[in-house]
């Protein structure tokens, strides 16, 4: 055969290993338009996968994602490490990846009791600020980060994880400063920052009834003191056997009464043996390591698999059924290699609970919620 002869046949074999190789990936749906009738889907971002833009991990985001979230760059400790002391360069990163690929950017979190610099609630002496003197430190960081992304972030989870599982307000440093109005004065000064953003209030296990209760509470206090509050987040850290269909479905209907969104911004399965009975998202809760709580250290075995894209679709379809209430939903981070459930509440043990493995590829779970979509069409 001439030399010119292989010139010829190149292009024609180089098209058929193509096909071979490549159609698996382009015809792999894509989530952000299998669910665009339904709610925004998106992921949360840690730095490496920003800073890695040719990565693996930023190539399934810009694909199936049109709403990212920090995973925690934007955190109180991060940006504001020490009082005198603002650190944007990541949180920088993070935005314009997002506007770069016009995608809804969503900033996590401007007051949580964790992931604090507990400086901040002191004075020179080390003695508990009072309370003008801690408005005024909340204020500032307030007005200092939603201003610096003012009209490029377009909500905030403003304030994080304030309840009890048992509905009232955990006794945090912000409750022993300022008091039990600390909620509606960062919900008025993120107001006041950027008044044309989105505000949310974000909270792990608000399927639980009394917690439940307690952030509808919340958030009908916010509203009748007149302040702008636009949703309610339910993290989704979520098991095998929770929430219930039930408690989930009463949720959603409870904080759709009250005019306001639905956001599941925190959205991981864990299939993994639980640890405790403990069911919720505390990132103080630990537990030692057994082999019996680390059963899948190699692969999740096919069966497995199938129990989890079971109940992803199960959990998916009635986000579906209430997509006029559930404005988005996150997945909390993008594949199980870097999932914080790999050293949560056990460090090291091997995770999977998101709808990419490993090796990037999508999971069974991945094809389970893409067909809610499409359930009953
Ligand atoms: O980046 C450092 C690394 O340099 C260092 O070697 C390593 C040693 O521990 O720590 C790394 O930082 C860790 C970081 O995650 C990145 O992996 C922090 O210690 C660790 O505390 C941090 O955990 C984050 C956690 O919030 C606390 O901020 C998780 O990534 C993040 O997924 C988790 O997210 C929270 C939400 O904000 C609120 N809801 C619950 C959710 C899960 O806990």
């Amino acid at each position: 055969m001439s030399a010119q002869r292989h010139t010829h046949i190149l292009p024609a074999i180089i098209i058929a290993f193509c096909a071979i190789t490549c159609s698996s990936e382009d015809k792999e749906p894509v989530l952000k338009e299998v669910f665009s009738q339904h709610f925004l889907i998106g992921a949360a971002l840690s730095d490496d996968v920003v800073k890695n833009e040719q990565g693996q991990d930023a190539a399934i985001v810009l694909r199936h994602c049109n709403t990212i979230t920090a995973e925690n760059v934007m955190k109180w400790v991060r940006i504001h490490p020490s009082w005198d002391t603002y650190v944007f360069e990541p949180a920088d990163r993070f935005v314009a990846f997002g506007q770069q690929h016009n995608m809804v950017i969503i900033g996590h979190t401007l007051v949580w009791h964790d992931q604090t610099d507990n400086a901040a609630f002191v004075d020179a002496q080390g003695k508990l600020l009072n309370r003008d003197a801690m408005l005024a430190r909340l204020k500032d960081h307030i007005s200092t980060v939603v201003g610096r992304y003012k009209g490029k972030v377009k909500g905030w989870d403003v304030v994080n994880e304030a309840l009890t599982d048992e509905g009232p307000l955990r006794t945090s440093l912000w409750v022993q400063t300022i008091g039990e109005d600390f909620v509606a004065k960062a919900f008025e000064y993120a107001h006041e920052a950027d008044p044309d953003a989105e505000l949310y209030y974000n909270d792990f296990s608000l399927d639980k009834p009394a917690k439940r209760d307690a952030a509808v509470q919340l958030v009908k206090d916010l509203q009748t003191r007149g302040l702008r509050i636009d949703g309610v987040g339910i993290q989704g850290h979520w098991g095998m056997d929770y929430p219930t269909t039930e408690n989930l479905e009463a949720f959603i209907t409870a904080v759709g009464a009250l005019g306001v969104k639905v956001l599941v911004t925190e959205m991981d399965v864990d299939i993994l043996p639980p640890a405790w009975d403990y069911q919720g998202a505390d990132i103080n809760a630990r537990a030692e390591l057994r082999d019996e709580l680390n059963p899948y250290p190699g692969g999740l075995p096919d069966s497995m698999q199938t129990v989890l894209a079971n109940r992803y679709a199960e959990l998916f379809s009635i986000l579906v059924k209430h997509s006029a209430i559930v404005d988005r939903v996150t997945l909390w981070g993008v594949t199980d290699r870097t999932s914080w459930l790999n050293d949560w509440p056990i460090i090291g043990r091997t995770s999977y609970p998101l709808l990419f493995d490993r090796e990037y590829k999508a999971k069974p779970a991945f094809r389970a919620v893409v067909n809610t979509a499409t359930a009953g069409r």
